[in-house]
């Protein structure tokens, strides 16, 4: 069976106070023996903090984006060399605000993904459609031109680290979700094109969820034989709603 992940993304969002509620939190009803890996991806000057409170927890933690650079003058930028040395083992790359507010691209984005992999870090490789997009009943077409470059830069043996993350763009942030039928059918799209490239991939690959997931939706969500967990946003920063989610994708 596919490992299911729950893997929280807290944005621009918190402060060493409130964090540390909420890993806390978080950390009293994880075990390492759980049957869902849970994740966080905090702001990259809270990444020491998660390594303090969550290490032993069998919660893994890590950032929302790194350079697709190796180091240098590059002034802001982040590399993955760096996020090991906060244990990061995990990091979200591509997420729709990053390709929309930064202007990344989509090679851009699959470099980021073999950075964090050629660092022993899984990259959280989000697609996902615009409103307009799916209006026009391109949603497949978009998906299979963001996974291209992901599939032209990784070898089979890197691709085995990704963890992809399927975020219809109008469902972020807005309350409103495919239903479990519809998110099924897009997932089994993206599990395919997987399976285009490698049938024991498509097999082993976590695709995730991510887009106004609650307490209350996530069951049916992740109850679809191709939704193996969630990316969640505003949610996951209540410790109580994230660990129900997480429960809902037991
Ligand atoms: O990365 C998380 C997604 O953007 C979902 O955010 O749960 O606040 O809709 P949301």
């Amino acid at each position: 069976m596919r490992q299911h992940w729950v893997i929280g993304n807290w944005k621009m969002n918190g402060g060493l106070a409130a964090n540390q509620t909420l890993l806390a939190g978080v950390r009293a009803a994880a075990g390492p023996a759980a049957p869902v890996r849970l994740g966080v991806c905090a702001p990259f000057p809270y990444l020491l903090q998660c390594q303090q409170a969550l290490d032993g927890s069998g919660v893994v933690w890590g950032a929302q984006d790194l350079s697709a650079e190796i180091g240098g003058a590059f002034t802001g930028e982040v590399c993955g060399a760096m996020l090991t040395d906060f244990d990061c083992g995990i990091v979200i790359v591509g997420h729709s605000e990053r390709r929309l507010y930064h202007g990344e691209s989509e090679v851009r984005v699959a470099e980021k993904a073999l950075r964090a992999v050629e660092n022993g870090i899984r990259p959280v490789f989000c697609i996902g459609e615009t409103q307009d997009q799916h209006d026009a009943g391109e949603t497949e077409a978009v998906l299979a031109r963001q996974l291209m470059p992901l599939f032209a830069l990784l070898n089979e043996t890197r691709l085995a680290m990704v963890i992809v993350a399927y975020e219809p763009v109008w469902a972020i942030g807005t309350g409103k979700t495919p239903t479990p039928e519809d998110a099924q059918a897009v997932h089994r799209f993206i599990r395919a094109r997987l399976a285009d490239h490698s049938a024991a991939l498509a097999e082993a690959l976590p695709v995730i969820y991510g887009g106004s997931v609650k307490s209350g939706n996530a069951a049916s969500l992740f109850a679809q034989p191709d939704i193996d967990g969630g990316l969640i946003g505003g949610a996951s920063l209540d410790a109580g709603e994230f660990l129900a989610i997480a429960k809902a994708a037991h």
